[in-house]
């Protein structure tokens, strides 16, 4: 029924486009922290607010076999002075986790880093935390966010990657590609020429139709050409997707072309798809789980929302549960 299926997709999308509009309002986000009914819905998705909260977690997954990338959330500061602060926590982290003999991989945003200030700013800051992180072997991922930071994210990328950088037995910075934004294609080519780390992920913001793709069918076939193309000629590339049909794909032409387990990885989110990634970590799969942690989580959560809004239902119904105990 083509009718029927048209206006469930421009629901879903409204809902889609409204929970990532929502995700910007600082004044909600101070709300939502504040309130303690939303906590056990957050936790699906977030870790822990402070990293010892986080480390049963992030131990628990690596004795399934799985490996980690640690998030201290954070986004958007405005104020040098926070984006210093941010930069700050990430050394005691990596220090942890490398005492716990657990990766030392560590993911971050431009943002937080204080791109929107300078960046002169960011670049400085994640610097720092590409020297630790070097001195640890361990690896240090820039998330990708919207499109208007692109540009500076990759030319700090840039800047900051460390010379002879590339050698997956040392340490390095990896980038971001979201297979929505048309320019991506571009991109690829010359982090493949640099022997860049890409994550490939579909691309989690709003974006308009003249720098992104609108329509899902659209983005999926961007993320197939550029995870075949990563494959078979990048250094590393991490597939961060959820999406079977699109693991199954790379599954089916390492397969067919000898491309080896060890040259890419999967990678997922935590709290989703659990039982994938340890189905794939049993198959003899690399699988990595992006896991966040800390109070500043309301953006990322809400963009957890906006990609599946079956969970704005499952959000109701705990409220409901919640409303009925008290
Ligand atoms: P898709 O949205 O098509 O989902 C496929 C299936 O996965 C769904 O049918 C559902 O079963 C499951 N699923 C997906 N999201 C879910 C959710 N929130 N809750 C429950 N089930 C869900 N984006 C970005 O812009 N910059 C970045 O730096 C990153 N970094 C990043 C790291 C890692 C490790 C991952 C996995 C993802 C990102 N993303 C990201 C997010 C990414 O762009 C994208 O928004 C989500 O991964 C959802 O897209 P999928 O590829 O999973 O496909």
């Amino acid at each position: 029924m083509p009718v029927k299926a048209t206006a469930s997709d421009a629901a879903e999308r409204a809902m889609r486009s409204t929970l990532l509009t929502l995700s910007h309002r600082k004044s909600l986000g101070n709300l939502a922290t504040r309130v303690p009914i939303t906590r056990p819905m957050v936790r699906r998705f977030i870790s822990g607010e402070t990293l010892e909260e986080a480390l049963p977690a992030i131990r628990a997954l690596h004795a399934q076999g799985l490996g980690t990338s640690v998030d201290v959330l954070g986004e958007s500061v405005s104020a040098e002075a926070d984006a210093r602060a941010a930069a700050g926590r990430y050394p005691a982290v990596l220090d942890t986790l490398a005492a716990n003999g657990l990766d030392r991989n560590v993911s971050l945003k431009p943002t937080q880093m204080g791109l929107g200030i300078s960046p002169e700013l960011a670049t400085e800051t994640i610097g720092g935390i590409v020297a630790k992180v070097m001195e640890l072997d361990g690896f240090v991922r820039i998330d990708m966010e919207d499109h208007t930071t692109t540009d500076a994210t990759l030319a700090v990328w840039r800047a900051i990657r460390p010379a002879g950088a590339g050698d997956r037995t040392k340490g390095d910075v990896g980038v971001v590609l979201q297979a929505a934004l048309r320019r991506s294609e571009d991109d690829v080519e010359g982090i493949i020429a640099e022997r860049g780390r890409v994550r490939l992920c579909k691309g989690a913001y709003k974006e308009p139709a003249s720098v992104a793709y609108q329509d899902k069918a659209d983005v999926d076939a961007a993320y197939e050409r550029l995870m075949l193309k990563l494959m078979r000629e990048g250094n590393y590339v991490g597939l961060a997707t959820h999406d079977v049909r699109l693991i199954k794909r790379a599954i089916e032409v390492a397969k067919a072309e000898g491309i080896a387990r060890d040259s890419f990885e999967f990678q997922m989110l935590f709290g989703i798809r659990r039982d994938l990634q340890e189905q794939l970590v049993a198959s003899g799969w690399n699988v990595r789980t992006y896991v966040p942690f800390g109070s500043q989580w309301y953006p990322y959560f809400m963009r957890r929302l906006a990609e599946r809004p079956a969970n704005v239902s499952f959000i109701l119904r705990s409220l409901w549960r919640e409303r009925g105990k008290s």
